[in-house]
């Protein structure tokens, strides 16, 4: 297992600058959320929530509204590009869209995906990729999947000053090798899981994803890690909380994953629309004299 760099970027960062006292969510502050405010929330006990972005609306909404760190997720590949899995999702194709959603906050952490097949193979790979992303589109951190296994990734970008956040248990851009979606950690397998997630907390990781991991093994490596842990299908008692934002607003149809949660019916609302807008067309009722120039 690799050891943490005493001087790595995200311990640099939390004892460097003075948190926020009050909420992480929709705080008082202008200023960028910082590493250090999310190691202060965890100290307080305070949840946040963490949401995926893609595009310019969303992202300006959830900064004002005081989300404290969206995502640009490589689920875009299956949330923006129309693919089945996050697989085919370029680097290409993923920095533009999170150099939309950092020009579009003020406010909020911007954590970026390293896209499949874009850090794996070795440090100096997960450098490169990395680089890209803090200089071609401004984000904050980025995030990878892996614990033990890309633990020297963590540990270079953590050290050469790339934030880092891990993700563990479920790892979508392993799905074949997993056997397709489907929680991992249950009985003797949970160690692997708490191994996992220590080993990006040592090499380096300012926050560890938990996504599809039995409730209790959760609650387990929350309460053994310094860092906050974000669960996705996780159970109640990780730190904070993230949902794909088409999941969590409704956009998306079809069978949805039993952690996810709905809050509204953006597919309902948007549907009306298209469809009120089709018939105005339809019997000439749009445009009117207000929409038409004399
Ligand atoms: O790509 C993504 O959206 C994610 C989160 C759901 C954790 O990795």
């Amino acid at each position: 297992m690799t050891t943490a760099p005493q001087s790595s970027a995200s311990q640099a960062a939390i004892r460097g600058s003075s948190p926020e006292a009050a909420s992480l969510y929709g705080g008082p502050s202008s200023r960028r959320v910082r590493l250090a405010d999310l190691q202060a929330a965890k100290h307080r006990g305070e949840r946040w929530p963490m949401l995926t972005s893609y595009d310019q609306y969303t992202a300006g909404l959830f900064d004002e509204l005081g989300i404290p760190v969206l995502l640009v997720g490589d689920s875009a590949s299956n949330n923006v590009f129309g693919n089945e899995t996050s697989l085919p999702v370029t680097t290409d194709e993923l920095i533009p869209l999170a150099r939309s959603v950092v020009r579009s906050t003020r406010r909020a952490l911007v954590v970026a995906d390293l896209p499949f097949g874009s850090y794996e193979a070795s440090p100096q790979q997960a450098w490169s990729t990395a680089v890209r992303f803090m200089k071609e589109a401004g984000v904050h951190a980025v995030k990878l999947e892996g614990g033990i296994s890309n633990a020297a990734q963590i540990e270079l970008l953590s050290a050469g000053g790339i934030p880092v956040m891990g993700h563990v248990g479920f790892t979508p851009q392993r799905e074949h090798v997993l056997s397709g979606y489907r929680v991992q950690g249950r009985d003797h397998a949970a160690e692997q899981v708490v191994a996992d997630a220590q080993a990006a907390q040592e090499a380096g990781a300012f926050a560890v994803v938990l996504e599809m991991v039995p409730t209790a093994v959760a609650a387990r490596i929350t309460q053994k890690l310094r860092v906050p842990t974000i669960g996705i299908g996780a159970g109640p008692d990780c730190d904070a909380q993230v949902l794909v934002w088409q999941d969590m607003a409704g956009l998306r149809g079809g069978k949805l994953p039993r952690f996810v949660k709905q809050y509204g019916d953006l597919r309902g609302a948007l549907s009306t629309a298209a469809q009120r807008f089709a018939e105005d067309v339809r019997d000439g009722v749009f445009p009117a004299a207000e929409h038409s120039f004399e």
